[in-house]
């Protein structure tokens, strides 16, 4: 399949974009692509192309953008219920720690998807991954965490797994067993770390050699947080996640500065994320490194708080920043990358191009997929989508609805 005569084709080719770098968008006009086999097999001009593969069965793009899907790198995407009795509360005044305090909050989500079987959890988790697709994400990292019990928790797996094998939508699982302390141990949540680290990483582990066999490891991710995970508590599992091969990522100073972004660069993380209250010695040590910083501009807008990660300095100090919409009932329910991108044009002062890098090449990177996805360059695979707009700039500029028009997923039509 040819797609051809793109006002604009964003290749996003030459890999992760660090600091200054960012927003290097490749932009081919008059762009086309070549697909075969779900590859990418030549990126050219469309006249080159047209008169190279007459034949081809082809899709005009004449007036649209042409770029790679996007990749949502952090989205709590499997669980039961919703929480919007809890928006109304803290539009009256409760906070999100206040109500996770008083048994709220995640451990409301755990019950609702503990009660929930596998097949009406597969079906509203499949309603949001359809959605993220038609919003033009074609790869999503999505965390367990609504389950804190070895069961529940593999429950949420195998949910994961299965939409993957259904797709179109491409899932990178993550075990956050450490999201939040389950009810039963709330008066010992010692315990309930060490139940982390002792048997639920081992039995993930096995499950997954069972369940996945070939694949590599999902990752393993903390809630280092007060009332969720201290950096004590956040270092003893990531470090035995990291003993057992699996990757890592961490939510850090989201709320407080417990450290957690320091701990994610000691122990070489994938990625950190969320990064609100991170100190500047913090962001420096991250500069320096090869963890990804993952913004969630989804979840202050959400909480309707005002402080955003200050990400310009991070940049300035050549850091490698990804965006993701942090998708969950509580903080952020939001599918679409594309108003994550608005935000970040907004509060974290990027331009749009910056804004598209962050959301597609750098977000692969924060997944460790840069390789195979994120950009239009031979070899990759054929994951793009077609913009109803001829100027990428409309991303960002324009919020709230779909600029996405079509949707390619290893070479096929998706939507
Ligand atoms: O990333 N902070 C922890 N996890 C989510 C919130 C999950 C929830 O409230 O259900 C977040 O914001
Ligand atoms: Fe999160």
């Amino acid at each position: 399949m040819l797609i051809h005569s793109a006002s604009q084709l964003l290749t996003l080719a030459g890999g992760p974009q660090r600091g200054r770098d960012l927003g290097r968008l490749g932009i081919l006009e008059d762009g086309g692509v070549l697909v075969r086999q779900g590859k990418i097999t030549a990126v050219a001009k469309s006249a080159e192309l047209l008169a190279a593969y007459p034949d081809e069965p082809s899709i005009s793009a004449h007036g649209k953008v042409v770029m790679p899907g996007f990749v949502d790198p952090h989205t709590h995407l499997v669980w039961a219920g919703d929480r919007a009795a809890e928006f109304e509360l803290r539009l009256q005044g409760k906070t999100y720690m206040e109500i996770m305090a008083s048994g709220g909050g995640i451990v409301s989500t755990v019950r609702a998807t503990r009660q929930a079987s596998i097949e009406a959890l597969l079906a509203q988790t499949r309603e949001r991954a359809r959605r993220m697709l038609q919003y033009g994400t074609t790869t999503a990292e999505a965390k367990t965490g609504y389950g804190l019990e070895v069961q529940t928790e593999l429950k949420q797996l195998e949910v994961l797994l299965r939409l993957d094998a259904e797709g179109p939508l491409e899932i990178c699982p993550t075990f956050l067993g450490a999201h939040a302390i389950p009810p039963e141990y709330r008066d010992d949540p010692q315990a309930y770390t060490h139940l982390v680290w002792e048997e639920m990483l081992p039995a993930v582990q096995r499950w997954w050699a069972s369940h996945a066999p070939g694949r590599h490891l999902p990752f393993v991710d903390v809630f280092c947080e007060t009332g969720a995970f201290s950096l004590e508590q956040s270092r003893a599992i990531l470090e035995q996640a990291r003993r057992l091969g699996f990757p890592l990522k961490i939510h850090a100073d989201e709320f407080d500065n417990l450290g957690g972004a320091a701990l994610a660069v000691e122990l070489g993380a994938t990625s950190a994320d969320h990064l609100v209250k991170t100190s500047p010695e913090e962001w420096r040590a991250l500069a320096k490194s090869d963890t990804v910083a993952v913004a969630l501009p989804c979840t202050p807008f959400g909480l309707a708080e005002a402080h955003y990660p200050p990400v310009r300095p991070f940049l300035e100090a050549d850091g490698l920043l990804a965006i993701a919409t942090d998708l969950n009932p509580g903080t952020a329910w939001c599918e679409n990358m594309q108003f994550a991108i608005a935000l970040a044009c907004r509060y974290l002062h990027l331009t749009p191009a910056q804004a598209i890098a962050a959301a597609t090449i750098n977000a692969a990177a924060a997944l460790g997929m840069s390789d195979r996805v994120g950009s239009l360059e031979v070899g990759k695979q054929a994951d793009l989508v077609v913009l109803s707009v001829a100027d990428y700039r409309h991303l960002g500029y324009r919020f709230g609805g779909n600029l996405v028009e079509r949707v390619i997923k290893r070479g096929e039509v998706v939507v």
